[in-house]
């Protein structure tokens, strides 16, 4: 009898039917876990909430693969044990978030929620706006979400341009950077939050980027030098969209909300309708193959 683990009951019955001889238990990591779970070799952390403690995971001596649902991991990463290879949920939520990252990209090119505030005081308010058509966007992170995203906007006559790690064919290295976002009025955020991403945008980078550019994070709040962007914002050279902020839940208080051209919403990239079924047939083919023996795709460590 092998052992897997899903967060909860939903994830259960989504996950449909395993072969012969699997046994399922379900346990979110908090509270007091199953029976069995020290047998638990293959584990699925919950979407929602804060992710496992180191003991929690603990519990799972005989685990060897931690598997998510989200596409970010940077939160879980602290705790994972030695020896326990990651997965991510790369696909589950990259149409949403890229489908939100265009939504918030046009909205203040548009000016949408100049109208919005228009609209509740019943004024007829016509502002001039720019669009999309002949922008220059670029891209930072050429994976699922960023490809995405480029080819969303292409419609609308934005040329964009992709950055990676490495060069390769429609895709430039990060190190050209500099260089770059001079010639971009649009600045697109889709990286994970690594180490080497960390407050990637700081003071140097948004003194790079032409006056009036917007930038779009969707990534990760902290790939964003708060402080930096908020006193960029406050002298009115740049606009920004963000899904994601650092910190998240973003403080009432906080100088963010307030700061001129900033459109703000409350991480929700992911997890629109019908992510649950793309997420557990993910986890469903990706517990078939590590019973298969086979490699597992979406690896993160
Ligand atoms: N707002 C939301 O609700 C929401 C929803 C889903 C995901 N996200 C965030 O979006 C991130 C990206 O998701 P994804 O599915 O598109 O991931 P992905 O397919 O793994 O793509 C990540 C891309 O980032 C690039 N990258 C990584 N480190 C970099 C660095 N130091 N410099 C430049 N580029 C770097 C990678 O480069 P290479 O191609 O060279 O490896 C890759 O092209 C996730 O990690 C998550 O944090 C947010």
């Amino acid at each position: 009898v092998r052992t897997i683990c899903l967060p909860d009951v939903e994830a259960a019955e989504r996950v449909g039917e395993l072969p012969e001889g699997v046994r399922v238990l379900v346990w979110d990591a908090t509270g007091d876990p199953p029976l069995g779970i020290e047998d638990v070799e293959f584990f699925v952390g919950r979407y929602i909430g804060k992710p496992a403690s180191a003991d929690a995971l603990a519990r799972m001596p005989r685990l060897q693969v931690l598997q998510l649902v989200s596409a970010g991991v940077d939160a879980w990463l602290p705790a994972l044990p030695r020896g326990v290879t990651l997965c991510n949920g790369r696909g589950v939520h990259g149409a949403s978030t890229a489908e939100l990252a265009v939504a918030g990209m046009l909205a203040v090119l548009r000016r949408i929620p100049d109208a919005v505030a228009a609209q509740r005081r019943h004024a007829w308010q016509p502002r001039a706006a720019d669009g999309l058509t002949g922008k220059h966007v670029l891209i930072i992170g050429a994976g699922d979400i960023g490809r995405r995203i480029a080819a969303a906007i292409s419609p609308f006559d934005a040329e964009s341009t992709l950055m990676a790690r490495s060069a390769r064919s429609g895709v430039l290295a990060i190190d050209a950077l500099h260089d770059q976002l001079p010639l971009h009025e649009v600045v697109v955020l889709a990286v994970p939050h690594t180490p080497e991403t960390h407050r990637l945008v700081d003071a140097e980078f948004l003194a790079a980027m032409r006056d009036g550019a917007l930038l779009v994070n969707i990534a990760r709040g902290a790939v964003v030098d708060t402080d930096a962007l908020v006193a960029e914002l406050a002298r009115d050279r740049i606009r920004a969209y963000l899904d994601v902020t650092d910190p998240e839940p973003l403080p009432a208080d906080h100088p963010l909300w307030s700061a001129p051209n900033v459109l703000i919403t409350p991480h929700v990239g992911g997890g629109t309708a019908g992510w649950q079924q793309r997420a557990y047939t993910l986890v469903r083919e990706q517990v078939e193959r590590f019973l298969r023996g086979e490699p597992l795709v979406n690896v993160v460590t």
